[in-house]
């Protein structure tokens, strides 16, 4: 009976691994109604001679079992700590999430880098500016029909309005600063359009402006058709075609045309009128230079293959990571 007691308790035990269960089989044998328990108890009642026999064999057997589950109960307590903390070396990291660069700043940081790796200066303009430098100083004055070429955002009470244009910078540049000079200015710029896959009434320009006493068309030829070729990496052609622009004479625009494609517009350009030479205070007919203002979404899109300008103002994650 006590042996059989003994043995089931640690077969139970051996395949216990569940910490309240071995609690369970605990009381079951060594509780207060415990199997072992009521054998113990009745002892008493026993002729001395049985008493004595079966009361070692009890005990013993007490002892066993406590020890059995003692050793079991530690067991478990130690493996359910090292599966909680168990770490797996080798599985691979995880990354955190990482932002990206909308396709115009990549256009941009690469435009200044083409044009710092030629001599130009980077600098940065206002994007509320005054009429004056928006207008009268490039050759625009009030009343002026060219005016409408820039549908303008005015400021409430203010006379102030929010560029159309970076050209503004090549006056307040020149303003202060004589030549020779090699600046570009990229910014953002608004106008006052409906939007449509071509248009928004913001966008991004980069100014260019190369005054000397002998810089000429070829002189600005040579240096678009440069960073044109290192931009997208490849020979694109390109066509000068006479434009209007009232601060430059004569005036161009730009096209471009890369392998399969239709010609497109980028830029407007031209050689710097005498006249805002003038406004700035130059001497006449000492300088001379071009300037070029280049649309940085169209030069986006161009590369990276998109057909829409308003996804460059979304704000659309899915868009965005893609760069
Ligand atoms: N500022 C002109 C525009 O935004 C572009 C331009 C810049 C033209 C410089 C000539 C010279 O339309």
């Amino acid at each position: 009976m006590l042996n059989q007691i003994r043995q089931k308790a640690l077969k139970q035990i051996e395949a216990e691994s569940d910490l309240k269960n071995l609690e369970a089989v605990y009381r079951q044998y060594l509780g207060k109604k415990g199997e072992l328990t009521l054998i113990l108890r009745s002892l008493k009642q026993m002729s001395e001679k049985q008493r004595k026999q079966k009361g070692k064999l009890a005990n013993q057997i007490k002892k066993e079992i406590k020890q059995a589950l003692h050793e079991k109960q530690e067991k478990e307590i130690k493996q359910a700590k090292v599966s909680k903390e168990w770490i797996d070396v080798t599985a691979p990291g995880v990354l955190p999430p990482q932002g990206h660069l909308n396709p115009i700043t990549l256009v941009q940081r690469q435009a200044e880098e083409i044009f710092q790796s030629m001599g130009f200066s980077i600098l940065d303009g206002p994007e509320i500016e005054t009429e004056y430098y928006n207008f009268d100083a490039l050759n625009i004055p009030k009343n002026h029909p060219a005016r409408d070429l820039w549908d303008t955002f005015w400021l409430k009470n203010l006379d102030l309005i929010l560029r159309t244009h970076t050209s503004p910078m090549q006056a307040r540049y020149m303003e202060k600063n004589s030549p020779p000079l090699r600046i570009i200015v990229p910014g953002r710029c608004f106008r006052h359009e409906a939007t449509d896959a071509s248009h928004d009434f913001q966008f991004y320009q980069v100014e260019g402006l190369m005054v000397g006493s002998d810089i000429s068309v070829a002189n600005f030829k040579g240096i678009i058709e440069e960073f044109l070729k290192r931009f997208f990496s490849s020979d694109v052609e390109m066509r000068l075609r006479p434009g209007y622009f009232p601060f430059v004479e004569p005036g161009f625009e730009i096209d471009i045309k890369r392998k399969g494609r239709d010609w497109l517009e980028i830029m407007g350009a031209g050689m710097v009128h005498p006249n805002v030479f003038s406004s700035v205070g130059y001497k006449s007919g000492k300088w001379q230079g071009f300037a070029f203002g280049v649309g940085m979404d169209r030069l986006a899109m161009l590369k990276y293959g998109i057909d829409d300008i308003r996804l460059f103002y979304g704000n659309d994650l899915r868009f965005l990571r893609q760069f």
